[in-house]
């Protein structure tokens, strides 16, 4: 009872702090829980033999909840880097970065791991399908590894192939698809423990028009379910879909 109490005690505070804020500095200072990114100072270096390399140098970023964010930059610019931090796939050198208030800065991986299977759904510019599970059980494997045995890993999957118009392939594997349905079966199992924040990597890059065109559609169809995109592409299509476009050059973030 009187933990309880004192946890009550800390929220009101907690609150009545986060009022103060906004009351003080009016609508200019966004309270953090708006925030579904927020990276402070961040840095990415890799060291490769005696070669150092700079990958991410000083980024700056909010990114507001349900936003949709297109990512573009010449190759090597760091794109890629920086989704793999902003989804817990990878630390930052230095410099701070919290995603849905949580920070993720100096993570071991098994804490990362479990951020990972409740926030983040990745779209890989690979797919990163496993190529001995057939399409359902690829949707189903994240949801299994999240520990749930419920209808959740026989409906859900059926549910989400449906989605992307693929019901008639669940029983093949990988391999026995084009590379836009294998685009899409990643989609639906980045979708699998509904993610609030979802991580795309150059999407309709290896697509044809038609194929490109439903992936769009589809991420139009997620913009519109309030889920947080971040995008890295060159695609117009995309960037007009966007509410902002971030340009990367050499690492570092355009003014
Ligand atoms: N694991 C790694 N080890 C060493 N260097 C790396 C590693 N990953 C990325 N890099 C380097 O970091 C820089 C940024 O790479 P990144 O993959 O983020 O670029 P990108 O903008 O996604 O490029 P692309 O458009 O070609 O996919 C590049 O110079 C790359 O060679
Ligand atoms: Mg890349």
């Amino acid at each position: 009872m009187l933990c309880h109490m004192a946890f009550l005690c800390f929220r009101i505070t907690l609150n009545r702090a986060s009022w103060k804020v906004r009351l003080g500095c009016g609508q200019l200072i966004m309270a953090a829980r708006d925030l579904a990114v927020q990276a402070v100072s961040l840095y990415k270096g890799y060291q490769i033999g005696d070669v150092a390399i700079q990958a991410l140098k000083d980024i700056n970023l909010d990114v507001l909840r349900n936003e949709f964010i297109c990512l573009e930059g010449p190759s090597g610019s760091g794109k890629t880097t920086l989704l793999s931090l902003i989804g817990g796939l990878d630390v930052p050198t230095s410099g701070k970065i919290r995603v849905f208030g949580t920070s993720l800065s100096h993570c071991d991986e098994d804490y990362l791991a479990v951020f990972r299977g409740v926030y983040v759904g990745f779209v890989f510019q690979s797919y990163n399908l496993i190529s001995t599970l057939t399409t359902l059980e690829n949707i189903a494997f994240p949801i299994e590894l999240a520990g749930f045995k419920d209808e959740r890993i026989n409906e859900r999957p059926t549910k989400l192939l449906e989605m992307v118009g693929l019901s008639h392939r669940a029983n093949n594997f990988p391999s026995q698809l084009s590379g836009g349905e294998q685009q899409r079966v990643a989609f639906a199992r980045a979708l699998a423990n509904n993610p609030p924040l979802i991580l795309i990597d150059e999407p309709t890059a290896n697509l044809d028009a038609k194929t490109a065109n439903e992936i769009i559609t589809l991420l139009g169809k997620l913009k519109e379910e309030g889920k947080t995109i971040i995008v890295a592409s060159h695609d117009e299509r995309i960037k007009q879909l966007g509410d902002r476009v971030l340009k990367l050059h050499e690492g570092s973030l355009a003014e």
